[in-house]
């Protein structure tokens, strides 16, 4: 993902102490030369921003117990039933992320590369959970919700998937605020309330095929609900009776909080963000330990400055002999 605009980098970037990674190992480091690909069949050259992780080490038994070992039955679907609001484009645009219906730009592009990967897992596998997609990282600021956002956009264009993005980062929800959406109550209410339908609680909006829910009030008990049986239930009514939605959890930096740690055993697929000239090796590694309970991690290179192979996304549209 290429670095796309002059946004001043927040505050924590500075303090960013590990070695830098991938950007100036570029072509030397390799993944898979150090531990077992997931994705053996791919080719060598890794694929445009998105690579095969190793698998992930075992991890500590705090967290890896998994709530999907007994299937609950199917819930009783209903349909969303929040509030709709429009989402302001020029608000998307002044934060480089992608506008719905306009011209082809380079992030756009990208986007268009990395889900498709992640749209072929999802339809290739026999379990409805590789739908599921949590994006994370090692660390704050290093593109989460940015990520989550555009890929969130990028899939409601598909003419045969919608999308649900939810805020699962409770102590420190951005996706409403980045898409310029009033608040409301969402997943943590949901969890802390069996009396409330969590179908009640996600946004609809103009963009067609966008839905949002919130991350909604924080308890202070929010890992001890995201790990309790009722998540597994809630979860699931997300996608009762909607075969091509795909649901995208924007959550809190892997080793600042544990949200992260707790949803790898509810999702099929997990993208770990790794922020070029930011992101150590070491910091990642632990990362993507700790996220172990999910069997398909992928990395996310983002905020490239430069290709070695000259990539230039986006400035093919237009152009003409
Ligand atoms: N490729 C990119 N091009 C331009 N700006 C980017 C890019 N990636 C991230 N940013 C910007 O960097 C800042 C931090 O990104 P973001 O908020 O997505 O990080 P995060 O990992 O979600 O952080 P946190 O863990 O604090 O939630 C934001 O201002 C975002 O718009
Ligand atoms: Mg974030």
């Amino acid at each position: 993902m290429t670095d796309q605009s002059k946004i001043p980098l927040p505050p924590e970037f500075g303090k960013s102490t590990g070695p830098s990674l991938i950007e100036r190992a570029s072509g030397s480091f390799d993944f898979r030369t150090l531990t077992r690909p997931v994705l053996p069949d791919l080719p060598p050259a890794p694929q445009p921003t998105i690579a095969p992780v190793a698998a992930p080490r075992p991890v500590a038994a705090a967290v890896v117990e998994s709530p999907r070992e007994e299937p609950s039955p199917a819930p009783a679907a209903r349909p969303f039933a929040g509030p709709r609001h429009k989402i302001d484009r020029a608000h998307l645009r002044e934060q480089c992320l992608i506008e719905p219906e306009s011209a082809v730009t380079g992030t756009l592009e990208e986007f268009r590369i990395v889900k498709r990967q992640l749209l072929r897992t999802a339809a290739e596998s026999a379990d409805a959970v590789a739908k599921r997609i949590l994006i994370a990282s090692a660390h704050p600021g290093e593109g989460k919700t940015f990520c989550a956002v555009n890929l969130a956009l990028s899939i409601a264009a598909e003419k045969d998937n919608e999308v649900l993005l939810v805020d699962a980062d409770f102590a420190k929800p951005s996706v409403l605020s980045t898409l310029g959406l009033p608040g409301g109550k969402g997943l943590m209410d949901a969890l802390a309330d069996p009396a409330l339908n969590v179908e009640d609680c996600v946004i609809g909006t103009d963009v067609a095929g966008l839905y949002v829910l919130p991350a909604g009030n924080a308890t202070g008990s929010d890992t001890e609900y995201l790990a309790s049986a009722r998540t597994e239930d809630v979860l699931a009514r997300l996608t009762a009776n909607a075969p091509n939605r795909i649901v995208i959890f924007d959550s809190p930096p892997v080793l600042a909080a544990s949200p992260a740690i707790v949803l790898a055993n509810h999702v099929g697929q997990t993208v770990v963000v790794v922020r070029a000239d930011m992101t150590g090796e070491a910091a990642l590694r632990d990362a993507v330990g700790l996220l172990g309970a999910c069997a398909d991690i992928k990395l996310l290179l983002n905020g490239t400055r430069f290709s070695t192979t000259g990539r230039r996304f986006g400035t093919y549209y237009g152009y003409k002999e």
